[in-house]
């Protein structure tokens, strides 16, 4: 009864009860997302440090010198509203050389950061009242990005029993129930870690071509790949025309205060989204531009370092919780973030089954790391025990959206 299970997966993903006429609550986006941000354990308690998914990697001092050069050189006035050509060009260049899709200026719309090209996206390709799907576990602004547009966001859940790969026939059945505009997919993916596979992927791609759904690919975190490779689904066939990308320079170049980011589609989509621009941001600041312009031009090099103390920082607490046989962690293929699983230890102490977040990479500092593996170990531990209890109380890092 392969058919009876979709049904009830997709009514189990329904867990929005939504009123577009609800403004208050469409845009309670911030607060929603402080909600959701992993206060896990209280710094009061001297173990972790309260914070919002913050790159604990500072701007390198190379890009602040070249933002401070644009911006005495006189790059202080207007920009051009869809990004200054250059920029344009080398994001048309990297989607390029990294896809294999040939890619120009014209297909990119530079954006105040990611989460402002995710707003854009939505608005561009839902219209009020318009269901658009998106896959649970998500980042944390996700609901309130699609509500503050006035679609309704509509879970998917992603399962542990499938390692967090999203499900095409799942999907499939929720884009045939609700007549879906559009799909947002994150890989790697925050919070769960997971890279999606080209099986993945393609079966994603072909729902999107046989529902002629709009696929929003969030792809902040492609260069912290740490296991196997990124695939962007806009190189999947025929779907640069049915993909609109989100990039951004957040994660890859630690400039997450510089707010610069991207958005990659075809053409026709670019001009309406430079149009939306035009009204609403007025586009990125030249001297930001300049600055971004100037950390791609450092090549992969300079993003491998990058990433490099998340991945270094990965290892550890996956070895370090190998070493135990309370929690388990789901393989984190990308991204900054660690899942445990607690499930044994939460069904025996008799609490809903389901896994749980731990603290992300990036709030454990490369400062504790040095300070010894055994006091890391120590507070590491003391996270999990943390989270256990959590869990054994029935905790959900899934916070009811209103
Ligand atoms: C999955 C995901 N998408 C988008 C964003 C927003 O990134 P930006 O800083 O470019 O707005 C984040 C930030 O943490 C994120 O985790």
């Amino acid at each position: 009864m392969a058919g009876e299970r979709v049904a009830d997966e997709v009514d189990e993903a329904l867990p929005f009860e939504e009123s577009t006429s609800d403004i208050l609550a469409a845009w309670r986006v911030y607060g929603v997302a402080a909600g959701h941000s992993p206060r896990t354990i209280d710094s009061r308690r001297g173990t972790v440090e309260r914070l919002a998914r913050e790159h604990d990697v500072r701007t390198d001092r190379s890009i602040l010198d070249a933002m401070h050069g644009a911006a005495t050189g006189g790059h202080t006035g207007y920009a051009s509203v869809p990004g200054i050509p250059a920029l344009r060009d080398a994001i048309a260049a990297r989607v390029t050389e990294r896809t294999g899709v040939p890619t120009r200026r014209e297909n990119v719309l530079i954006t105040p950061g990611g989460q402002a090209a995710l707003f854009a996206t939505h608005t561009a390709v839902c219209n009020p009242g318009d269901t658009a799907l998106m896959i649970d576990p998500y980042y944390a602004t996700y609901p309130g990005t699609i509500r503050g547009v006035s679609a309704l966001p509509h879970a998917i859940a992603a399962r542990a029993e499938d390692a967090f790969q999203p499900r095409a026939d799942v999907i499939a059945a929720a884009a045939k129930q609700t007549n879906a505009a559009s799909l947002l997919v994150n890989s790697p993916n925050n919070p769960t870690g997971v890279v999606y596979s080209r099986k993945t992927l393609e079966g994603i791609a072909q729902v999107c071509r046989d529902h002629d759904m709009w696929l929003i690919s969030d792809e902040v975190y492609d260069t912290q790949v740490w296991e196997g490779a990124h695939l962007s689904p806009c190189a999947l066939d025929g779907m640069a025309e049915h993909t609109l990308v989100v990039g951004s320079m957040s994660k890859s170049h630690a400039m997450t205060g510089s707010r610069c980011g991207w958005i990659v589609g075809p053409v026709d989509a670019i001009e309406h989204l430079t149009n939306l621009a035009t009204h609403t941001t007025y586009g990125v600041p030249g001297y930001i531009q300049d600055a971004a312009l100037f950390a791609l031009n450092q090549g992969t090099g300079f993003e491998t370092e990058i990433a490099a103390p998340f991945q270094r920082r990965r290892l550890l607490a996956q070895d370090i919780l190998a070493r135990q046989n309370a929690v388990s962690l789901v393989p984190a293929q990308g991204a900054m973030c660690l899942l445990k699983n607690a499930r044994c230890v939460a069904s025996l102490a008799g609490a809903p089954k389901r896994p749980t977040i731990m603290p992300p990479i990036i709030s454990i500092r490369d400062a504790m790391l040095s300070s010894g593996s055994k006091t890391f170990s120590a507070r590491l531990m003391r996270c999990a025990a943390m989270s256990l209890r959590r869990a054994a109380r029935g905790f959900s890092f899934k916070k009811p959206v209103r």
